[in-house]
């Protein structure tokens, strides 16, 4: 029979060593905060609750991590693991399984944990894991017959016992029938005065409850957050494993190590992806596109057969097939671009929809318009959108040419098949299949002289 489940997550800690304002379990891996991979983790194996103890960092926490299916109880003063974990208590359902994760140990993945609560209706299951270097963290005490007897903590242990490489993750699961009982029970004599989660394998023992290890899948699992340095091992670690499955999956990436995926990336066939690109939200990718080097790509959906040029920005766009963007163009939100639209270096884009085949090359800027179709934006074209006060929308409509260092002083429409003259500044409607101008005439002036340094006067 399937159990009970009922998953408390320890997020109450300071974390001194991460010097810092900002709660632990709130700093981001892969820009997501740490107790946001953990919860999602616990929403993996569909529990009947998920209990937060929060305290360090006060309302900042479940503010930033929340949801309905969470449940957050507040821990204060935090006297202990042991004494983290009695918070919850009134909270969980006294069947079935209790499942203790760490808000600060978050690429523990669900199918290590799933394979511990399948044992945990009638043992204590502890996740250990052998270390080179087993400082810092509890040492799992074994008797003769090699089943688990204690977990001594290092402050508390004997020479012998660090020694010991076998340490306890912290992550947990119990029969919760008996949580109640053993929790009253803890005491925090100890090294640190401090109610001690571990402690619950001695209570185990003593009341005849049998008490098992198992190891994560992968060592990686395991490990948790106490510094600057250790975050930033972790990130390298989730971020190897994000390329790794797009490789698996058939993305070309031209080096795995030079790649971030902060959310979810998508990607259909033949993708290829050069160095140094941040993917951020969620961004898809269709067949055959090809991303420069040094691109962020944010919220985006790119159509098949186009290529993203080197050094490149796109937030909550939409890009259309087989079209160029870039290199240094910078799409903003709000922009669709339709199929086999060209926009080159140094142009920014925000607001706008530009039809198919339509191109701006280079340095312009194209703000709450709706460009048509096979339209030509020249060179240094800008649309001024912006009087001060409010936004106001440019219509440039189909087989439109626009010379270069145009303004379109918004509202404004420039009306199928006309021609703006280059260096116009454009503050009424333009109308179809003519050429529209505001340029002063050139004139020359004959005999003048041009000014001379150190000359008379
Ligand atoms: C704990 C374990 C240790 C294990 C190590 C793994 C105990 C007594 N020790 O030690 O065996 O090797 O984790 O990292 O359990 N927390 C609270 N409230 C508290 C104290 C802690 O919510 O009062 C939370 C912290 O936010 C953190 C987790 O519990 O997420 C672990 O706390 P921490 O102080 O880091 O425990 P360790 O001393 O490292
Ligand atoms: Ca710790």
């Amino acid at each position: 029979m399937e159990q009970t489940l009922n998953v408390v997550i320890l997020a109450a800690g300071q974390g001194k060593r991460m010097f810092s304002r900002l709660p632990k379990v709130l700093h981001p891996l892969a820009g997501k905060p740490l107790l946001a991979h953990v919860v999602d983790t616990a929403r993996a194996l569909k529990p009947a609750r998920i209990c937060v103890v929060y305290g360090h960092g006060g309302e900042q926490v479940p503010r930033a991590v929340n949801g309905a299916d969470l449940h957050y109880v507040k821990q204060e003063p935090q006297l202990g693991t042991g004494h983290a974990l009695g918070q919850a208590l009134p909270h969980l359902d006294p069947s079935g399984v209790t499942l203790v994760l760490y808000g600060d140990v978050p690429l523990i993945r669900a199918a290590t944990l799933r394979a511990m609560v399948d044992e945990a209706a009638k043992h204590v299951v502890v996740l250990t894991a052998e270390l080179d270097d087993p400082a810092g963290y509890g040492r799992v005490v074994r008797n003769r017959s090699g089943a688990v007897a204690a977990i001594i903590e290092e402050k508390d242990a004997t020479e012998t016992q660090r020694k010991l490489r076998e340490v306890n993750t912290g992550i947990m699961a119990l029969p919760a029938a008996k949580l109640g009982k053993w929790l009253t029970k803890l005491d925090n004599a100890n090294a640190q005065g401090e109610y001690y989660l571990t402690d619950m394998v001695k209570l185990a023992l003593a009341d005849r409850v049998r008490v098992v290890s198992r190891a994560p899948q992968e060592a990686w699992e395991a490990l948790g957050v106490n510094s600057k340095a250790q975050l930033a091992q972790l990130e390298r670690i989730y971020q190897w494993q994000r390329a790794s499955r797009l490789l698996e999956a058939g993305v070309s990436l031209a080096d795995p190590m030079r790649l971030d995926v902060r959310g979810e990336l998508t990607c259909g066939t033949d993708v290829h992806i050069d160095v140094n690109c941040v993917f951020e939200g969620e961004v898809r990718l269709a067949d055959r596109v090809e991303i420069g080097a040094n691109c962020v790509l944010c919220n985006t959906e790119v159509g098949a057969g186009t290529r993203i040029e080197p050094f490149t920005l796109i937030s909550d766009a939409r890009i259309g097939a087989n079209c160029r963007v870039g290199p240094y163009a910078r799409i903003r939100p709000g922009t669709r671009l339709a199929e086999e639209v060209h926009i080159g270096n140094f142009v920014e884009v925000k607001a706008s929809e530009i039809g198919a085949r339509s191109k701006a090359n280079h340095l312009a800027y194209i703000g709450d318009s709706v460009v048509g179709r096979d339209v030509n934006v020249g060179a240094g074209t800008i649309t001024c959108n912006y009087d001060g006060a409010s936004k106001h929308r440019t219509v440039i409509e189909d087989d439109v040419f626009i010379g270069s260092d145009t303004q379109l002083v918004a509202p404004v429409t420039v009306h199928r098949g006309a021609t703006i003259g280059a260096g116009s500044t454009v503050t009424r409607d333009a109308p179809p299949d003519q050429l529209t101008i505001s340029r002063a005439r050139q004139v020359s002036i004959a005999g003048w002289k041009r000014p001379k340094k150190g000359g008379e006067g």
